[in-house]
Protein backbone atom coordinates (compact mmCIF):
# COMPACT_ATOMS: atom_id res chain seq x y z
CA UNK A 1 0.00 0.00 0.00
CA UNK A 2 1.09 3.69 -0.86
CA UNK A 3 1.85 6.27 1.61
CA UNK A 4 3.01 9.52 0.99
CA UNK A 5 4.59 11.15 3.56
CA UNK A 6 5.01 15.43 3.32
CA UNK A 7 8.17 16.46 4.82
CA UNK A 8 9.64 12.92 4.32
CA UNK A 9 12.94 13.79 4.79
CA UNK A 10 12.61 16.29 7.35
CA UNK A 11 12.91 14.73 11.22
CA UNK A 12 9.56 13.59 12.24
CA UNK A 13 9.06 12.21 8.90
CA UNK A 14 12.18 10.74 8.32
CA UNK A 15 11.45 8.49 11.17
CA UNK A 16 8.24 7.86 10.21
CA UNK A 17 9.47 6.66 6.32
CA UNK A 18 11.58 4.53 8.22
CA UNK A 19 8.97 3.03 10.54
CA UNK A 20 6.57 2.48 7.34
CA UNK A 21 8.86 0.64 5.66
CA UNK A 22 9.39 -1.70 8.36
CA UNK A 23 5.83 -2.58 8.55
CA UNK A 24 6.00 -3.44 4.60
CA UNK A 25 4.25 -0.16 3.06
CA UNK A 26 5.75 1.26 -0.05
CA UNK A 27 6.44 5.13 0.54
CA UNK A 28 6.23 8.42 -1.53
CA UNK A 29 8.51 11.08 0.26
CA UNK A 30 7.66 14.85 -0.79
CA UNK A 31 9.61 17.54 0.30
CA UNK A 32 11.30 20.85 -0.93
CA UNK A 33 14.26 20.48 1.14
CA UNK A 34 13.72 23.88 2.76
CA UNK A 35 15.01 22.34 6.29
CA UNK A 36 16.60 18.69 5.15
CA UNK A 37 18.79 17.05 2.45
CA UNK A 38 19.18 14.40 -0.01
CA UNK A 39 21.31 12.56 1.87
CA UNK A 40 18.72 11.95 4.36
CA UNK A 41 17.31 9.05 2.03
CA UNK A 42 20.82 7.58 2.45
CA UNK A 43 20.03 7.07 5.95
CA UNK A 44 16.73 6.06 5.59
CA UNK A 45 18.24 3.46 2.97
CA UNK A 46 21.00 2.57 5.89
CA UNK A 47 18.31 1.56 8.02
CA UNK A 48 15.58 -0.14 5.59
CA UNK A 49 17.83 -1.48 3.19
CA UNK A 50 15.12 0.79 1.02
CA UNK A 51 15.20 4.21 -0.01
CA UNK A 52 11.72 5.96 -0.55
CA UNK A 53 10.60 7.17 -3.90
CA UNK A 54 10.88 10.71 -3.28
CA UNK A 55 9.82 14.13 -5.16
CA UNK A 56 11.36 16.79 -5.03
CA UNK A 57 8.85 19.90 -4.80
CA UNK A 58 7.56 22.87 -2.99
CA UNK A 59 3.60 21.96 -1.84
CA UNK A 60 2.71 25.71 -1.91
CA UNK A 61 2.71 25.02 -5.88
CA UNK A 62 -0.61 24.13 -6.33
CA UNK A 63 -0.05 22.87 -9.97
CA UNK A 64 2.35 20.91 -8.43
CA UNK A 65 0.32 19.53 -5.67
CA UNK A 66 -2.33 18.47 -8.57
CA UNK A 67 0.19 17.12 -10.89
CA UNK A 68 1.11 14.95 -7.80
CA UNK A 69 -1.71 13.41 -6.98
CA UNK A 70 -2.95 12.77 -10.48
CA UNK A 71 0.22 10.82 -10.82
CA UNK A 72 -0.37 9.13 -7.99
CA UNK A 73 -3.93 8.53 -7.76
CA UNK A 74 -3.57 4.82 -6.14
CA UNK A 75 -2.25 6.41 -2.44
CA UNK A 76 -4.12 4.29 0.38
CA UNK A 77 -3.10 7.37 3.33
CA UNK A 78 -1.12 10.65 3.26
CA UNK A 79 0.54 11.97 6.58
CA UNK A 80 1.40 15.69 6.39
CA UNK A 81 4.40 16.55 7.91
CA UNK A 82 5.61 19.59 5.67
CA UNK A 83 5.53 23.39 7.73
CA UNK A 84 7.83 25.65 8.91
CA UNK A 85 7.90 25.21 12.70
CA UNK A 86 10.53 28.08 14.61
CA UNK A 87 8.09 29.56 16.42
CA UNK A 88 10.08 33.31 16.63
CA UNK A 89 10.74 33.40 12.84
CA UNK A 90 7.00 33.11 12.54
CA UNK A 91 6.37 35.97 14.70
CA UNK A 92 8.94 38.10 12.30
CA UNK A 93 7.17 36.40 9.14
CA UNK A 94 3.82 35.52 9.77
CA UNK A 95 2.72 35.67 5.79
CA UNK A 96 5.40 33.02 5.35
CA UNK A 97 4.31 30.84 7.93
CA UNK A 98 0.40 31.06 6.86
CA UNK A 99 1.46 30.21 3.04
CA UNK A 100 3.39 27.46 4.07
CA UNK A 101 1.37 25.82 6.63
CA UNK A 102 -2.03 26.62 5.24
CA UNK A 103 -1.93 27.02 1.63
CA UNK A 104 -0.14 23.69 1.14
CA UNK A 105 -2.46 22.20 4.01
CA UNK A 106 -5.39 23.31 1.80
CA UNK A 107 -3.79 22.00 -1.70
CA UNK A 108 -3.41 18.70 -0.43
CA UNK A 109 -7.04 18.33 1.31
CA UNK A 110 -8.09 19.46 -2.46
CA UNK A 111 -6.55 16.80 -3.85
CA UNK A 112 -7.18 13.73 -1.33
CA UNK A 113 -11.20 14.45 -1.44
CA UNK A 114 -10.82 13.14 -5.07
CA UNK A 115 -9.36 9.78 -4.18
CA UNK A 116 -10.92 6.92 -3.08
CA UNK A 117 -8.98 6.16 -0.33
CA UNK A 118 -9.03 9.96 1.65
CA UNK A 119 -7.01 8.66 4.73
CA UNK A 120 -5.19 12.04 6.36
CA UNK A 121 -2.70 12.05 9.83
CA UNK A 122 -2.00 15.98 10.57
CA UNK A 123 1.03 16.90 12.27
CA UNK A 124 -0.48 18.91 15.39
CA UNK A 125 0.88 20.24 18.92
CA UNK A 126 0.43 20.77 22.07
CA UNK A 127 1.03 24.14 21.87
CA UNK A 128 -2.57 23.98 21.12
CA UNK A 129 -3.49 24.01 24.84
CA UNK A 130 -1.91 26.25 25.69
CA UNK A 131 -0.49 26.85 29.33
CA UNK A 132 -3.56 24.45 30.16
CA UNK A 133 -5.03 24.80 33.47
CA UNK A 134 -4.74 21.10 34.95
CA UNK A 135 -1.80 18.60 34.29
CA UNK A 136 -1.39 15.66 32.95
CA UNK A 137 -3.57 17.60 29.68
CA UNK A 138 -6.41 15.63 28.27
CA UNK A 139 -7.47 15.59 24.47
CA UNK A 140 -10.64 17.45 26.14
CA UNK A 141 -8.52 20.37 27.72
CA UNK A 142 -9.71 24.00 26.33
CA UNK A 143 -7.48 25.33 23.32
CA UNK A 144 -5.93 28.56 24.33
CA UNK A 145 -5.43 31.34 22.17
CA UNK A 146 -2.38 30.56 20.07
CA UNK A 147 0.68 32.38 21.15
CA UNK A 148 2.44 33.12 18.00
CA UNK A 149 1.74 32.27 13.94
CA UNK A 150 3.48 28.65 14.23
CA UNK A 151 0.56 27.82 16.99
CA UNK A 152 -1.90 29.97 15.42
CA UNK A 153 -1.49 27.48 11.71
CA UNK A 154 -1.45 24.48 13.85
CA UNK A 155 -5.29 25.43 15.67
CA UNK A 156 -6.40 26.67 11.89
CA UNK A 157 -4.94 23.43 10.27
CA UNK A 158 -7.05 21.19 12.76
CA UNK A 159 -9.87 23.42 12.03
CA UNK A 160 -9.56 23.07 8.26
CA UNK A 161 -9.62 19.33 8.31
CA UNK A 162 -12.50 19.21 10.99
CA UNK A 163 -14.47 21.29 8.55
CA UNK A 164 -13.79 19.26 5.61
CA UNK A 165 -14.20 15.94 6.81
CA UNK A 166 -17.91 17.14 7.82
CA UNK A 167 -18.69 17.58 4.02
CA UNK A 168 -16.07 14.62 2.33
CA UNK A 169 -14.75 11.67 2.41
CA UNK A 170 -11.68 12.73 4.20
CA UNK A 171 -11.11 10.71 7.49
CA UNK A 172 -8.64 11.74 9.83
CA UNK A 173 -6.25 11.85 12.55
CA UNK A 174 -4.69 14.60 14.50
CA UNK A 175 -1.94 13.76 16.45
CA UNK A 176 -0.98 16.17 18.90
CA UNK A 177 3.14 15.97 19.53
CA UNK A 178 4.45 16.97 22.77
CA UNK A 179 8.28 17.58 22.86
CA UNK A 180 9.73 15.24 20.01
CA UNK A 181 13.86 14.56 21.00
CA UNK A 182 16.29 11.95 20.11
CA UNK A 183 17.20 10.19 16.90
CA UNK A 184 17.18 7.08 15.50
CA UNK A 185 19.35 4.38 17.83
CA UNK A 186 21.70 3.35 14.65
CA UNK A 187 22.24 7.40 14.47
CA UNK A 188 21.63 7.26 10.42
CA UNK A 189 18.80 9.81 10.64
CA UNK A 190 17.93 12.74 13.67
CA UNK A 191 17.39 16.75 14.08
CA UNK A 192 19.34 18.62 11.61
CA UNK A 193 18.28 21.77 13.62
CA UNK A 194 19.14 25.03 10.71
CA UNK A 195 21.26 27.80 13.18
CA UNK A 196 20.60 28.04 16.54
CA UNK A 197 18.92 25.60 17.77
CA UNK A 198 15.44 26.72 19.26
CA UNK A 199 14.83 23.48 21.30
CA UNK A 200 16.36 22.50 24.83
CA UNK A 201 17.90 19.00 23.70
CA UNK A 202 19.74 19.85 20.40
CA UNK A 203 21.05 23.26 22.32
CA UNK A 204 22.24 20.64 24.86
CA UNK A 205 24.16 18.13 22.37
CA UNK A 206 25.64 21.31 20.61
CA UNK A 207 27.13 23.01 24.15
CA UNK A 208 28.51 19.58 25.34
CA UNK A 209 30.31 18.83 21.70
CA UNK A 210 31.25 22.58 22.18
CA UNK A 211 29.96 24.46 19.41
CA UNK A 212 27.82 26.49 21.84
CA UNK A 213 29.53 28.13 24.81
CA UNK A 214 26.59 27.81 27.17
CA UNK A 215 23.05 27.07 27.74
CA UNK A 216 21.12 29.37 29.06
CA UNK A 217 17.86 27.94 31.24
CA UNK A 218 15.43 30.55 31.08
CA UNK A 219 14.01 31.04 34.72
CA UNK A 220 14.07 29.12 37.67
CA UNK A 221 11.28 30.35 39.68
CA UNK A 222 8.82 28.78 37.44
CA UNK A 223 5.96 26.98 40.23
CA UNK A 224 7.64 23.56 39.23
CA UNK A 225 9.73 20.77 41.67
CA UNK A 226 12.69 22.80 40.63
CA UNK A 227 11.95 26.01 39.12
CA UNK A 228 12.69 25.11 36.07
CA UNK A 229 9.96 24.59 33.01
CA UNK A 230 8.76 21.31 32.59
CA UNK A 231 7.71 19.79 28.87
CA UNK A 232 7.33 15.99 28.31
CA UNK A 233 9.56 14.34 26.09
CA UNK A 234 9.23 11.74 23.59
CA UNK A 235 11.69 10.16 21.55
CA UNK A 236 10.94 10.42 17.87
CA UNK A 237 11.00 6.96 17.16
CA UNK A 238 7.99 6.38 19.63
CA UNK A 239 6.20 9.30 17.76
CA UNK A 240 6.87 7.98 14.67
CA UNK A 241 5.64 4.67 15.23
CA UNK A 242 2.52 6.42 16.64
CA UNK A 243 1.80 7.45 12.57
CA UNK A 244 2.20 3.71 11.44
CA UNK A 245 -0.60 2.74 14.00
CA UNK A 246 -2.43 5.95 13.28
CA UNK A 247 -2.50 5.49 9.87
CA UNK A 248 -3.18 1.59 9.54
CA UNK A 249 -6.25 2.89 12.05
CA UNK A 250 -7.73 4.92 9.14
CA UNK A 251 -7.00 2.12 6.45
CA UNK A 252 -8.75 -0.34 8.74
CA UNK A 253 -11.51 1.35 9.20
CA UNK A 254 -11.09 1.16 12.63
CA UNK A 255 -12.09 5.13 13.73
CA UNK A 256 -15.11 5.98 15.37
CA UNK A 257 -15.09 9.15 14.16
CA UNK A 258 -14.19 11.44 10.57
CA UNK A 259 -11.84 13.41 12.77
CA UNK A 260 -9.67 12.24 16.06
CA UNK A 261 -7.55 13.51 17.82
CA UNK A 262 -4.46 11.68 20.22
CA UNK A 263 -2.30 13.51 22.29
CA UNK A 264 1.46 11.91 21.69
CA UNK A 265 3.59 12.17 25.22
CA UNK A 266 5.45 9.92 27.45
CA UNK A 267 2.79 10.96 30.55
CA UNK A 268 5.89 12.53 32.20
CA UNK A 269 7.62 15.99 32.52
CA UNK A 270 10.51 16.75 32.93
CA UNK A 271 12.02 19.92 34.44
CA UNK A 272 14.89 21.77 32.39
CA UNK A 273 17.41 20.81 35.21
CA UNK A 274 16.48 17.43 35.29
CA UNK A 275 16.87 16.90 31.43
CA UNK A 276 20.82 18.30 31.86
CA UNK A 277 21.29 15.77 35.01
CA UNK A 278 20.30 13.25 32.51
CA UNK A 279 22.10 14.08 29.69
CA UNK A 280 25.13 14.66 32.26
CA UNK A 281 24.88 11.22 32.97
CA UNK A 282 24.59 9.59 29.64
CA UNK A 283 27.28 11.44 28.16
CA UNK A 284 29.71 11.49 31.27
CA UNK A 285 30.48 15.03 31.08
CA UNK A 286 29.16 18.18 32.59
CA UNK A 287 27.01 20.19 30.54
CA UNK A 288 28.08 24.64 31.06
CA UNK A 289 25.08 26.24 31.89
CA UNK A 290 23.78 29.25 33.21
CA UNK A 291 20.08 30.28 34.54
CA UNK A 292 18.93 33.85 33.04
CA UNK A 293 15.94 35.51 32.97
CA UNK A 294 12.46 33.36 32.13
CA UNK A 295 12.15 33.89 28.19
CA UNK A 296 8.54 35.69 26.65
CA UNK A 297 5.96 33.27 25.45
CA UNK A 298 7.46 30.05 27.16
CA UNK A 299 4.43 28.48 29.40
CA UNK A 300 4.95 26.65 32.87
CA UNK A 301 4.46 22.86 32.27
CA UNK A 302 3.11 20.90 29.95
CA UNK A 303 2.81 17.40 29.88
CA UNK A 304 0.36 14.87 28.28
CA UNK A 305 -2.68 12.81 29.99
CA UNK A 306 -1.56 9.68 26.99
CA UNK A 307 -4.97 7.74 28.30
CA UNK A 308 -6.48 8.13 25.07
CA UNK A 309 -3.62 7.24 22.92
CA UNK A 310 -2.69 4.00 25.26
CA UNK A 311 -6.04 2.66 24.95
CA UNK A 312 -7.34 3.53 21.57
CA UNK A 313 -4.37 3.30 19.67
CA UNK A 314 -2.73 0.65 21.68
CA UNK A 315 0.28 2.88 21.62
CA UNK A 316 2.56 3.62 24.16
CA UNK A 317 5.95 5.85 24.48
CA UNK A 318 8.42 3.26 25.33
CA UNK A 319 11.81 5.08 25.49
CA UNK A 320 13.30 6.57 28.71
CA UNK A 321 14.46 10.33 28.80
CA UNK A 322 17.96 8.58 28.89
CA UNK A 323 17.84 6.32 26.23
CA UNK A 324 16.66 9.18 24.03
CA UNK A 325 19.13 11.77 25.22
CA UNK A 326 21.54 9.05 24.67
CA UNK A 327 20.22 8.70 20.85
CA UNK A 328 20.59 12.43 20.44
CA UNK A 329 24.06 12.24 21.70
CA UNK A 330 24.72 9.61 19.02
CA UNK A 331 23.95 11.49 16.58
CA UNK A 332 25.10 14.69 17.45
CA UNK A 333 28.50 13.50 17.93
CA UNK A 334 28.33 11.07 14.31
CA UNK A 335 27.32 14.40 12.52
CA UNK A 336 30.14 16.72 13.83
CA UNK A 337 32.74 13.94 13.11
N1 LIG B 1 9.72 19.01 16.10
C1 LIG B 1 8.85 19.48 16.98
O1 LIG B 1 9.20 19.88 18.09
C2 LIG B 1 7.35 19.50 16.64
C3 LIG B 1 6.41 19.61 17.68
C4 LIG B 1 5.05 19.64 17.36
C5 LIG B 1 4.65 19.57 16.03
N2 LIG B 1 5.60 19.50 15.04
C6 LIG B 1 5.17 19.45 13.65
O2 LIG B 1 5.61 18.23 13.07
C7 LIG B 1 5.89 18.43 11.68
C8 LIG B 1 7.27 17.91 11.37
O3 LIG B 1 8.21 18.59 12.20
P1 LIG B 1 9.77 18.30 12.11
O4 LIG B 1 10.33 18.59 13.45
O5 LIG B 1 10.01 17.00 11.49
O6 LIG B 1 10.21 19.47 11.13
P2 LIG B 1 11.29 19.48 9.95
O7 LIG B 1 11.51 20.89 9.57
O8 LIG B 1 12.46 18.65 10.32
O9 LIG B 1 10.49 18.71 8.79
C9 LIG B 1 9.59 19.36 7.93
C10 LIG B 1 10.00 19.00 6.51
O10 LIG B 1 9.06 19.59 5.60
C11 LIG B 1 9.77 20.17 4.52
N3 LIG B 1 8.93 21.25 4.00
C12 LIG B 1 8.58 22.40 4.63
N4 LIG B 1 7.80 23.15 3.86
C13 LIG B 1 7.61 22.45 2.70
C14 LIG B 1 6.90 22.70 1.49
N5 LIG B 1 6.24 23.85 1.29
N6 LIG B 1 6.95 21.77 0.51
C15 LIG B 1 7.63 20.62 0.68
N7 LIG B 1 8.34 20.34 1.78
C16 LIG B 1 8.31 21.24 2.79
C17 LIG B 1 11.10 20.61 5.11
O11 LIG B 1 12.12 20.71 4.14
C18 LIG B 1 11.38 19.52 6.12
O12 LIG B 1 12.15 18.47 5.56
C19 LIG B 1 5.68 19.91 11.41
O13 LIG B 1 4.38 20.08 10.90
C20 LIG B 1 5.79 20.53 12.78
O14 LIG B 1 5.08 21.73 12.87
C21 LIG B 1 6.94 19.43 15.33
Amino acid sequence: MKIVVTGGLGFIGSHTVVELQNEGFEVVAIDNLSNSSEKVLDGIFNITGKKPIFEKFDLREKSAVQDFFARHNDVAGVIHFAASKAVGESVENPLLYYENNINALVYVLQELTKLEKANFIFSSSCTVYGQAEKMPITENASIQPAMSPYGNTKQIGEEIITDVAKVTNVNSILLRYFNPIGSHPTAEIGELPLGVPQNLVPFITQTAFGLREKLSVYGDDYPTSDGTAVRDYIHVVDLAKAHVIAMKRLLDKKNIEKVETFNLGTGTGSSVLEVITAFEKVSNQKLNYQIVGRREGDITEAYANTDKANNILGWKAQSTLEESLASAWKWEQKIRS
